[in-house]
């Protein structure tokens, strides 16, 4: 069902969302701050399915940021077990209904449980042709910008890479998201209007929406708004129209 008026050849490829608001929402109902994101992951399954009924391609959600790390440890375990405990209930389901699961960001550093989850995720969903469910997990754009920087050099160094060659294409795949591109549309929920080191080169043209909704309580008729709203823009990527 269609709360807005959605036109269904229009929808963004590539949707990219800042989760925020996990805490204030726990805090208004005096709660503590894990409850809130428990209530996020239910978030994320439903716009998750909203993106397979509307037909977005690709779903980027930033769970865990390269700052997010200097949180308690408490609610650094929290976030962490969360993701375990979806993927290990899960995957089979996202599976069947041909999700890919993919990350961006270092998971090296992640706990140990959560690589083995998440490497069993990879390797069930690789050939999905359905919503590419993409974490953005220990990610930093400014990380990751850096490491596309060294790689460059040393691929220029070893004469892979020809300096002359070096264009925005290079950078673009040279970063960790260079199989799915930009985002056309970049949600912000509660309240907040900054990118806070989220794709920070992919963003460039990226059409914004914020609303001042906490996550827990975002929803698929929030995500369809989004939508109608992205839809009525005018993208003319620095061209006229
Ligand atoms: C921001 O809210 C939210 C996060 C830092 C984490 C989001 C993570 C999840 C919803 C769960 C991850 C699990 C899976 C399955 C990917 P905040 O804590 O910054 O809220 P506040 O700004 O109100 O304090």
């Amino acid at each position: 069902m269609n709360s807005y008026d959605i036109d269904l050849n229009k929808v963004p490829t590539h949707i990219a969302i800042i989760m925020d608001g996990n805490g204030r929402w726990a805090k208004s109902k005096f709660l503590p701050r894990t409850a809130g994101h428990k209530a996020g992951v239910e978030t994320i399954r439903k716009v998750l399915k909203e993106c397979q009924r509307l037909g977005v391609k690709h779903l980027t959600l930033y769970a865990f940021s390269t700052e997010n790390w200097k949180r308690p440890k408490l609610e650094v375990d929290t976030l962490m077990n969360l993701l375990s405990t979806y993927l290990k209930k899960e995957v089979r389901e996202l599976h069947k209904n041909n999700v890919k699961i993919s990350t961006i960001g270092d998971i090296d550093k992640l706990p140990k449980y959560c690589v083995d989850e998440l490497e069993r995720a990879y390797e069930l969903t690789k050939f999905n042709t359905g919503v590419n469910l993409n974490l953005a997990l220990n990610y930093g754009a400014r990380y990751d910008i850096k490491n596309a920087v060294i790689d460059i050099v040393k691929d220029t160094k070893c004469g892979k890479l020809d300096i002359e060659d070096i264009n925005e294409d290079t950078i673009t795949n040279y970063l960790s998201t260079k199989s799915i591109k930009e985002p056309d549309l970049i949600i912000r929920t509660s309240g907040e209007q900054r990118l806070s080191n989220f794709l920070l080169w992919e963003a460039a043209y990226s059409e914004f929406y914020f609303t001042d909704i906490h996550w827990p309580d975002f929803n698929e008729e929030q995500l369809q708004k989004a939508i109608y709203v992205y839809q009525n823009r005018d993208r003319r990527f620095g061209g006229l129209k």
